[in-house]
Order: structure tokens, then C-alpha cells, then sequence
């Protein structure tokens, strides 16, 4: 097992990472783990050429991400809820992916179809209440996953506002423990 996770948050050491890292504990003792925070491999923005001149090389930024990306079993999002879906950083990285399908070299497609996708977010919705702010962005990442024929391997919600405010949220701390060992 080789886990990337990708870091959405744009604050360091902020709820979903801790989260992330909690879960990271139940991998199995000789899974890779690789953590890339987004925000420190800054995409250019997108432009659709789909239907005009097409898509030139990757560029530096875009060749780390998509090797990375090719090269796990797993692919963990840990990327914070904001406004009720995924950062800009993580939501760039995604919209790149139309870039990376059309690199026929890469064949993109045939080997995400091979990936799990995990979801990791935090929202800061009340604890114990009814939750719905992370709907959105579940949603995005299912359906994400079914485009691209991947499995969804899990998904774990926190809720929480202040860094460090998840250490009180023991739900969230008692399935993170047990995230991975799940599969
Ligand atoms: C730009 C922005 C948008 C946010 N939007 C939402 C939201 O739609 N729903 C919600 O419950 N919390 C929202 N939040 C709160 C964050 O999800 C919450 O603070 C979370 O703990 C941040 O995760 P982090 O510590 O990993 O960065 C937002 C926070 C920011 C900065």
C-alpha cells in the first residue's frame, strides 16, 4: 500500500491534517506514506484548450503532482471543508486532472482506475448535531471517484473551527484510529 495525502488545508498543522495523521496510524506498519501539501506545489491556474490548441507539456509543478498521484495505491484527501466543498488548492489539482487524462503517455485514466480514493475533511458544524456542511464536497469526491472508476476506500468527517478543536471531537479521533485498518 502507497498512501498519498494531499493537504488542502492553506494552514499548517490545522484540524483535517491532524486528523489525517491520526488516521495514518492505522496503516499497515509497511504501507508508504507521502504528504504533499498542496498549497507548497502550486498549480498554474487551469485553462480549458480542451477544444482549441490542446494541452502542452506538463510543467514542473504539474509533473510532481502527477507522478505522485500515478504512482500511489491510495489517494487520501485531507482537505478541509470550505464553503461547503474543497479549498481552491485541492479543487485546482483536480481540474488539472482534465489536463493529465489527455497526456497519452501517462494513461491517466487506465491507472487512477486502479487507486482507492479516501476522504478526510473537517467542517466546523456543532459537535453531536446533525451534520450537512461536508455534503457537497463528499459528493464531488464520489462522483469524482466513479468518473475515474476508482473505489472509495473511506471517508471520515470532524467537526471543528479553531486549530486543534478536533481533539474534541472523539468520534471523529475513534474512526480515524480505525481508517485505514478498515480496508
Ligand atoms: C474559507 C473558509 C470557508 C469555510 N467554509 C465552511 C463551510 O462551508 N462549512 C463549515 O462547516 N465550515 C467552514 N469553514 C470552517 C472550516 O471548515 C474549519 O475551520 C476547519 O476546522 C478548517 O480545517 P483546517 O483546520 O484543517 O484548516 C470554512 C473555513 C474557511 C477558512
Amino acid at each position: 500500500m502507497h498512501c498519498l495525502f494531499l493537504l488542502g488545508s492553506s494552514r499548517r498543522d490545522g484540524n483535517t491534517e491532524r486528523l489525517a495523521r491520526v488516521a495514518a496510524s492505522s496503516l499497515p506498519a509497511n504501507a508508504v506514506h507521502e504528504w504533499l501539501r498542496l498549497d507548497d506545489h502550486p498549480l498554474p491556474e487551469f485553462v480549458d484548450v480542451r477544444h482549441g490548441e490542446g494541452f502542452g507539456p506538463l510543467g514542473a509543478t504539474a509533473r510532481t503532482l502527477a507522478d505522485a498521484t500515478l504512482a500511489c495505491t491510495d489517494l487520501v484527501f485531507a482537505a478541509p471543508t470550505y464553503w461547503y466543498t474543497v479549498p481552491a488548492s485541492t479543487k485546482r489539482y483536480l481540474d488539472h486532472w482534465s489536463h493529465w487524462m489527455r497526456v497519452p503517455e501517462l494513461d491517466f485514466k487506465a491507472r487512477m482506475a486502479k487507486k482507492t480514493l479516501w476522504v478526510i475533511t473537517v467542517n466546523s458544524d456543532d459537535l453531536g448535531a446533525p451534520s450537512t456542511s461536508s455534503d457537497p464536497l463528499l459528493a464531488t469526491m464520489r462522483m469524482t471517484a466513479d468518473y475515474l472508476s476508482m473505489k472509495v476506500g473511506g471517508v471520515l468527517v470532524g467537526h471543528a473551527n479553531r486549530p486543534g478543536d478536533v481533539e474534541q471531537d472523539h468520534v471523529a479521533l475513534e474512526q480515524a484510529k480505525s481508517f485505514f485498518g478498515a480496508k
